[in-house]
């Protein structure tokens, strides 16, 4: 799906609206330069802002969420196709905390059909917690969490897939490079067509060897994208 390597940076709730576009403003011209396709999500209110400040210079924007219903009664949701009329390209679906507020994988793998109806790439996030880690039955977890969501398109075809173990969220802690290898080629042979992604505790010491995993086509940074200097480490 992407020839370059994707780096999206997941902003979470870290950052005001004002924080947000005053990073955008400012590094806008150094991150143009990357030869990565970058794509920064930062909170909903951000959206629209930040897609006319990156309009034309090949950096994207994405949303961290989005409702699983097209239109209707859902107060408060917001809709896949208002991501797209203001610019947004991505949009991020079933991010663990995301599931933690109680979204379904069955939600997660509607909310990704109407993100592709609106034009858009979801990145779709799947992982395993620690009881399933330690149990040593990550494998198993995964091509059941996988299932109903690669139903969605022919394997995996317009999809990016972040792996994303939960207990390496946030925590500064990681799977092995053995084990990253051993998951990403089953990642890759379940979904041949996605582009796949890392997620979890990726920083500016780890990622070299990271970018050396067969089949790992990008990676979604939470906490070391906030600061530029160490983001742009990370990117280049
Ligand atoms: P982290 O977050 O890089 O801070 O571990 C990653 C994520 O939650 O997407």
């Amino acid at each position: 799906l992407h020839k370059k390597k994707l780096f999206v940076a997941n902003w979470k709730m870290n950052m005001t609206t004002q924080e947000s576009l005053a990073w955008c403003v400012t590094h806008k011209n150094e991150l143009q330069k990357s030869s990565s396709q970058i794509v920064i999500c930062p909170s909903f209110t951000a959206l629209a802002r930040a897609g006319e400040i990156f309009k034309d210079t090949g950096i994207a924007v994405g949303a961290q969420s989005c409702c699983e219903h097209e239109k209707g009664p859902f107060t408060g949701q917001i809709a896949a196709q208002d991501l797209a009329e203001i610019g947004c390209s991505y949009v991020i679906a079933g991010h663990s905390e995301e599931r933690a507020l109680g979204v379904t994988n069955e939600i997660v793998a509607r909310k990704m059909v109407t993100i592709l109806k609106a034009g858009m790439t979801p990145i779709v996030c799947i992982g395993e917690p620690q009881t399933i880690y330690d149990a040593k039955t990550t494998t198993n977890f995964l091509t059941k969490q996988l299932a109903p969501l690669l139903a969605v398109t022919d394997q995996g075809a317009a999809l990016c897939i972040a792996y994303e173990p939960l207990w390496a969220i946030g925590s500064g802690i990681m799977p092995s490079l053995e084990t990253l290898k051993t998951i990403f080629a089953l990642l890759h042979k379940k979904a041949p067509k996605a582009t796949l992604l890392y997620g979890g505790s990726v920083n500016k010491e780890n990622i070299a060897s990271l970018q050396s995993i067969p089949y790992i086509n990008g990676f979604l940074v939470g906490g070391a994208s906030l600061n530029f200097d160490e983001f742009n480490l990370i990117i280049s």
